[in-house]
């Protein structure tokens, strides 16, 4: 059975590459996704994108995981990394080990963003690395994955 690994990445980051680029970096998320992809080509892995504004569609897709087997999950949730319990009781569900990523290092901004409702489930949390930061999560995953079978 093949490895399949999904990743997810919550509000606003479509608009990676114009948002705030001296904050998130100027890459945008098809580029990030590619570089993803490429990586998970070599390692022969199955790679998932998925990116949604929506607190609900983020849960359904995460539902959906439970069905597919996912082995891995990489997540950035965004601002929901911070409000957000519903997706936390989803992602708990699905019982696949995950990574928490994010593009700036949250604990130099603003209080309200040194809360998560996902680092004490998190296998690890990757903060401030920029867009590279999903390539050390996916290296992460396929080490702990390779380790596992
Ligand atoms: C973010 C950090 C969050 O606080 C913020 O709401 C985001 C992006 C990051 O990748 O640095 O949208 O998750």
């Amino acid at each position: 059975m093949s490895l399949r690994i999904l990743v997810i990445n919550g509000p606003n980051l479509n608009l990676l590459g114009t948002r705030e680029p001296q904050t998130y970096g100027s890459k945008t998320l098809a580029q990030i996704e590619q570089a993803l992809a490429q990586k998970a080509a070599a390692a022969k892995v199955t790679l998932t994108c998925f990116q949604s504004n929506y607190e609900g569609e983020i849960i359904a897709r995460l539902h959906q995981a439970r069905d597919e087997q996912i082995s891995f999950v990489l997540i950035n949730p965004a601002a929901f990394t911070h409000t957000s319990i519903a997706i936390r009781d989803a992602i708990s569900e699905i019982r696949a080990p995950f990574v928490e990523i994010h593009l700036s290092n949250v604990h130099r901004r603003e209080a309200f963003r040194h809360t998560s409702y996902f680092s004490d489930l998190a296998e690890g949390v990757i903060c401030g690395l920029g867009w590279r930061g999903y390539l050390y999560a996916l290296d992460f995953a396929l080490e702990r994955l390779r380790r596992s079978n």
